[in-house]
């Protein structure tokens, strides 16, 4: 018995020499000590042995079977190190390469230029509001005192999507009508309203069928044109500097009595002329005015007791003075060498 445990252990320790991968492992395993392995085989005829020599054999046995294991064991721990080791010397990071450039995002220049109002409008206490994109004939024309068939209706031609009674907004003025109306004759009313606006007008340099409104009102007791006025000026002075100053044009708009066209002086030549004011010394940045009574009346504020002015951003006019674009299309053709340029103009 003793000569065999010898001539297996013998055995075993030449074919670990051979032994490369998890795969032979798996084999000198079944080979020794699986269900049929040798060892196995050894105990095989212990029925017709003597109590004595059964006693003997599976002592025998048993501790050949720990020590195989154990040398087994250790060999495939020794496998799994080097297969680990390879791994990572393959893997290795060569810190010297030079890196692949990581393209940064930068903030959409036309949202930057809103935020920046917001944050204007909202240090004087104003809520920013949505509204519909899609809207109703009532909200974006009738209640702002633009009933059917006014020509004034021909400016604002727009995309309508059911019986002319609904329609994608040709302005953010029917957030006025809409605020008004949640406010219950409550003031003060102090919101602007940043979105989305449609028209009917072909795509160049000037015109989008799609762009950018930000509506403002104020309703309260005692609101003069001076405080609208006073309003811009504060607002023109944060966006394009504290020298820029503002005036007003008459101007005529259903919805506002008396209306009037809000210029900046030009901030690029400072009122001397130059091509960004087509020599005139002044930029108009928004339309504007007194709430028409008829409008406050329609959305449940008693005209005689309320006044209240309103006004109306241009907003990618407002990025493009500030950014120097001349296209107003340089917005929406997604063109990412012009986003380029912008987000350098932002960092620097
Ligand atoms: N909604 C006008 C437009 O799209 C702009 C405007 C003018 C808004 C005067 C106003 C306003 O609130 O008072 O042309």
């Amino acid at each position: 018995m003793q000569e065999k445990v010898e001539k297996i252990k013998s055995e075993l320790l030449a074919d670990i020499e051979q032994v490369k991968t998890l795969q032979d492992i798996v084999e000198l395993k079944a080979k020794y000590i699986g269900k049929s392995g040798v060892i196995t085989e050894l105990t095989k005829n212990m029925k017709d042995l003597s109590v004595e020599e059964r006693k003997e054999v599976g002592k025998l046995s048993n501790t050949l079977k720990d020590e195989v294991t154990n040398i087994i064991n250790e060999k495939e721990r020794s496998i799994n190190d080097e297969i680990l080791n390879a791994k990572l010397r393959s893997e290795v990071i060569d810190v010297s390469l030079p890196s692949t450039k990581i393209k940064v995002g930068a903030p959409n220049i036309l949202e930057a230029v809103i935020e920046e109002v917001e944050e204007v409008f909202m240090s004087m206490g104003y809520d920013v509001v949505d509204g519909p994109e899609i809207e109703e004939d009532h909200y974006n024309f009738e209640l702002l005192n633009i009933p059917k068939g006014h020509p004034a209706r021909d400016a604002q031609d727009t995309f309508y999507l059911k019986d002319d009674e609904i329609l994608l907004r040709s302005q953010t003025s029917p957030v006025q009508a809409r605020t008004m109306l949640a406010g219950h004759g409550e003031v003060p009313i102090r919101m602007i309203c940043p979105g989305k606006t449609y028209r009917r007008d072909d795509d160049d340099a000037t015109h989008s069928h799609q762009f950018m409104q930000i509506e403002g009102l104020l309703v309260d007791k005692n609101v003069s044109l001076s405080d609208l006025k006073g309003t811009f000026d504060i607002v023109a002075k944060r966006l394009f500097g504290p020298d820029v100053e503002t005036r007003f044009r008459p101007s005529y708009y259903q919805f506002t009595e008396p209306s009037v066209e809000t210029d900046i002086s030009c901030f690029a030549c400072h009122g001397k002329g130059c091509s960004l004011c087509k020599n005139t010394g002044w930029i108009t940045v928004s339309g504007a005015g007194m709430v028409h009574p008829n409008v406050l009346r329609n959305c449940g504020y008693d005209p005689e007791k309320w006044c209240g002015f309103a006004f109306g951003f241009g907003a990618e006019r407002l990025a493009m003075l500030k950014y120097g674009i001349n296209d107003l299309r340089t917005f929406y053709n997604t063109d990412l060498r012009e986003v380029q340029a912008f987000d350098r103009l932002e960092s620097e």
